[in-house]
């Protein structure tokens, strides 16, 4: 521009020079040309240097920003910023935060202080089969894929190593194993009478298409487990016929055919017949193993790794359940479940049941996150089945059908989803919650449905890492402060608030 206007100024001064320009606009034009010159050279200098202080003013502002920007993410947890200290940085940021725990941890919390803003990190599974590396152990890197995205869930494999796959092992038979499941559980009967139902009612209940007949698969769906046994559409035909209710033999069951199956009926027919093991709903055995400090160092090892893996803040680890070890004998199985109960407001969870102070008789178990440790490769069967992962839609009443039930891992883990091989040293997680979009734990989440496909070979060891977080915010919130007043504690207070992302930091990285 300023180009231009040179060439322009030195073509007027050329028509300035011509004679047949009109008299009065010579002498004006004279005095424009040698003005524009002496001014525009002063104005260029100034000009100039407006720029060059402007420009030294942004350099300045922007260094300022850059320093104010990395002051702030050494004190608040940074989650994806790549960074090629980032051991360092988390210690410092530990540092910080344990310092900020112990002077909060003094004094009650104020509701204003549970309402506070909270973020739980959730590991993005970006589509099945995407592989990211995590670093969790110095001078390693995982690979963890994607599996499915509902739920979402990932295996590592070579998470632990052979060393202490057979240390946990050795530390659970130490310990002892006991049966995951009694025989007959008792306290079937104390509900059936709580409910106060007439048999009507409950024909009522189960009739799901109001068809006035009771089809095998309505009655499984609402009585899957009896006394703790697993009924097959086989079990209940024998039921049927061992107690002559089924007259006509249809397998179907009128309202006066299903008088005579009243609940003490079934229970004696259960227990005169006997139970096998392969009937149960769970056919293992299990023991926990304690990951807190003075644990075996194997132990503690595995917990700091999974805070890592999870990226969750380190305090919800600690506090969560000890590490349960499952063995499976040939035959052994475990029938689809979820982990973690349903999200209603009357439920308390078992872990902040204390803490919450409330009555209600609903009590369930709030696992956020499974972690699940094969610490055996077994000979034949015993994959995890998830039965109905990354399905379109969830249909309940889909999963029994009269002669195939999805939920049963004896029969029909062939029709999962989705099956997990047991490799040694292989783990997979999974989220049984989805989150709340606020950055806290939302709806249980259908599709974690999941279970123990039975052992056709050898024996199957697995260990499981459930982390607990209630739901209810300000429950968990109540609960953490409750277990961090417990005295001579002060120095063992890590990560005590609930926003400490403690050890989020560039440990997952996309391949
Ligand atoms: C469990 C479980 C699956 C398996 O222990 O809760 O689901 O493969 N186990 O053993
Ligand atoms: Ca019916
Ligand atoms: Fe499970």
């Amino acid at each position: 521009m300023t180009d231009d206007q040179e060439t322009s100024d030195s073509e007027d001064t050329t028509a300035s020079g011509s004679s047949t320009l009109p008299p009065p606009l010579r002498p004006q034009n004279e005095r424009l040309q040698c003005h524009k010159s002496s001014v525009c050279s002063r104005s260029y200098f100034v000009v100039v240097m407006v720029f060059f202080h402007v420009y030294i003013i942004n350099v300045i502002a922007l260094l300022f920003y850059v320093h104010y920007i990395s002051g702030q993410e050494d004190a608040s947890p940074s989650r994806d910023a790549p960074s090629s200290d980032h051991n360092h940085r988390q210690q410092q940021q530990q540092q910080h935060q344990q310092h900020q725990q112990s002077t909060e941890s003094r004094r009650p919390p104020s509701k204003a202080e549970f309402l506070r803003d909270v973020s739980l990190t959730r590991i993005e599974g970006i589509r099945v089969g995407h592989v990211q590396s995590v670093s969790l152990v110095p001078g390693k890197v995982h690979e963890m894929r994607t599996l499915s995205l509902k739920p979402l869930l990932f295996e590592i494999p070579g998470f632990l190593s052979d060393d202490e796959c057979r240390v946990v092992m050795q530390l659970a038979q130490l310990k002892g194993l006991m049966e995951s499941q009694l025989m007959v559980q008792d306290g079937q009967e104390e509900l059936a009478k709580e409910l106060n139902l007439s048999p009507e009612e409950i024909f009522n209940l189960l009739d799901i298409n109001q068809d006035g007949q009771l089809q095998l698969h309505e009655i499984l769906t609402h009585s899957r487990v009896r006394d703790g046994i697993w009924l097959t559409p086989e079990n209940l035909r024998e039921i049927y016929a061992g107690l002559k209710a089924d007259k006509d033999g249809n397998g179907l069951l009128s309202l006066e055919e299903f008088r005579l199956l009243s609940n003490d009926a079934f229970q004696r027919f259960l227990l005169q017949r006997g139970v096998k093991r392969s009937q149960l709903v769970r056919n293992s055995r299990h023991t926990w193993l304690y990951q807190g400090k003075g644990a075996h160092q194997v132990l503690q090892d595995i917990k700091t790794r999974v805070t890592r893996l999870t990226r969750l803040p380190a305090t919800l680890v600690d506090l969560s359940e000890p590490l349960q070890v499952v063995r499976y004998e040939e035959g052994g199985h475990y029938h689809a479940h979820h982990d973690s109960g349903p999200v209603y407001p009357e439920t308390a969870c078992t872990h902040t049941r204390l803490a919450a102070n409330t009555s209600t008789p609903f009590e369930t178990s709030c696992r956020y996150i499974t972690v699940l440790f094969y610490l055996n490769s077994v000979e034949g069967g015993g994959e995890t089945a998830f039965p109905v992962a990354d399905n379109r839609t969830y249909d309940e009443v889909s999963l029994i059908q009269n002669d195939v039930d999805l939920l049963d891992t004896r029969r029909n883990c062939d029709k999962s989803n989705l099956r997990v091989k047991p490799t040694k040293g292989t783990a997979v997680f999974w989220y049984n919650y989805l989150s709340d979009g606020k950055g806290w734990v939302g709806e249980q989440d259908e599709y974690a449905l999941h279970g123990g496909c039975v052992v056709t070979h050898g024996t199957k060891w697995v260990a499981n890492k459930w982390i607990n977080i209630d739901p209810d915010y300000q429950r968990q919130a109540r609960y953490q402060h409750l277990v961090s007043r417990q005295p001579e504690e002060e120095e063992d207070d890590e990560g005590l608030t609930l926003n400490s992302d403690i050890q989020s930091s560039n440990i997952h990285q996309d391949l």
